[in-house]
Parts: C-alpha cells; structure tokens; sequence
C-alpha cells in the first residue's frame, strides 16, 4: 500500500521565473534554465493595472517559443484576460493560467473549450489574501494547475508570505483526497530555505524567480530546489 501511494505523488517541478533576469536578455534566462534542467519555463505576463508593475506580452513569448521546447508555465497578471486568451494560444503558451480574481466564472465553460480545444492546458492563480472560491473548487480537476501566491503580484525578489501556509495546506489536502492530477504551484519568494516548507504543505511546483537567477550560479540553483524538496519529501 504504502508503494503504490508513493507512486502517485505528483513529481516536484521547478520552474525558474524569467521576470528575475535581465529583460533585455531573456532568451538568455530561458538558456540558463534549459541548463539547469528546469521542468518549464514560468512567463509573468503582467499589465499595470492587474498588479502595478508592466512586464512583457504575446509578442515576447511567442520570440522566447522559437528558442525553447520547455513547458510555457504563463502566468497571466492581466485585468482583462479573455481579450488576449487567442493571441497566448497563437504565441504557444502551454499553460494559461488566470486569475480568479478577475475571471468571471460564467465564462470558464468556454475559455476552458478554447484552451482544450488549442491543444493547451488552463490554470487558476489566487493572490495571497484570496480564498479558493468555490466555483473554482469545484472545477479543480480539471485545471492543469492552481497558482498559490506567496507575493502580492508584480515583482521579482519579494519574502515569502508564511501567512498563506494554511491555505496551501487546505489546497494541497483537496487535490491528494480527491486524486485530482492538478499541480499546486506556489509562486512568489521561493528559496532553498523555504521548498521543505512548501513542499510539506502540499505544494509540488516551484517558481522561482531570485531564487534561481539571483543566485551566483542560476544552473546549480535549480538542482539545489530540487533537491531540497525531494529531501523534504524523504522526511529529512
Ligand atoms: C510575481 C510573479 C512571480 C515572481 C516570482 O508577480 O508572479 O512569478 O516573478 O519571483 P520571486 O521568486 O523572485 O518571488
Ligand atoms: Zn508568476
């Protein structure tokens, strides 16, 4: 019993975001991950409006497409998401993941077709302060990924806010009980000296955006994330 629960806990992913780089050399952030072995590339799209701070758009990941393979994790910091959904999906986002702070959840019936449709998988991102709402917890399962927020959106090299551990716990508890193959990803000050944390609450993705290229060595930075975890998970 206890080998087959063992294997079907969801694989830590790492997933280095590029915002942390230099903006005008992100075919260089992108490079640095594909070294390091990153599990998918993490592209806050964000808007000035959503969150107060302008980042980059369609136009930038459908350039960074032609220079990697990796997952596009993209995460979209936008007030006025369905606008711009086709234009992701043309760019060659392989994840698009939304606030449901500003999705109104009369439309996740045909965004989430669209997406499908594209070949692409949907997410949900929730700020820190913000509540899984229970139409989105209701269609969970059917979401490649739920962002748990640890920063107020906007910028890079943000500190972990511990304050939302209980609700990544209640996230993560809601995904394993009812098997959902969901990824938990937190977003937002992650370190080498908080992952174990992370992960014990039920996280499985980790963004990272200082904590990869704000480091002296952004290659072995990654793997020290990784490791990390895995040793959270063996209990150490
Ligand atoms: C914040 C973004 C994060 C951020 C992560 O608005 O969603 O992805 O770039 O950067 P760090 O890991 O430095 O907090
Ligand atoms: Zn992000």
């Amino acid at each position: 019993m206890s080998e087959l629960v063992k294997t079907l806990v969801k694989p830590i992913l790492v997933a280095p975001s590029i915002l942390a780089w230099n903006l005008g050399m992100l075919g260089d952030a992108v490079e640095i991950a594909t070294r390091g072995r990153a599990d998918m590339i993490h592209l806050d799209v964000i808007d000035g409006h959503f969150a107060p701070n302008i980042t980059f758009g369609a136009g930038t990941v459908k350039a960074l497409r032609k220079v990697s393979t990796l997952t596009f994790d993209t995460h979209l910091m936008i007030s006025e998401p369905l606008r711009y959904v086709d234009r992701f999906i043309e760019a060659g986002s392989d994840v698009l993941t939304f606030h449901a702070e500003v999705l109104d959840p009369k439309k996740f019936d045909e965004l989430y077709a669209k997406i499908k449709g594209a070949g692409r998988q949907m997410g949900l991102a929730l700020k820190p302060q913000t509540e899984l709402p229970k139409w989105a917890a209701d269609r969970l399962g059917s979401l490649s990924t739920i962002i748990v927020m640890t920063v107020n959106p906007g910028f890079s090299g943000q500190t972990m806010d511990m304050s939302v551990m209980p609700k990544l716990e209640r996230i993560g508890r809601l995904v394993e009980d009812k098997g959902y193959v969901t990824n938990v990803e937190i977003d937002g000050g992650v370190e080498p000296e908080n992952v174990g944390e992370v992960v014990r609450r039920g996280g499985n993705v980790l963004v990272a955006g200082a904590g990869v290229y704000a480091k002296r060595d952004p290659v072995a930075a990654i793997g020290e994330l990784r490791a990390r975890a895995a040793a959270a998970r063996a209990g150490a």
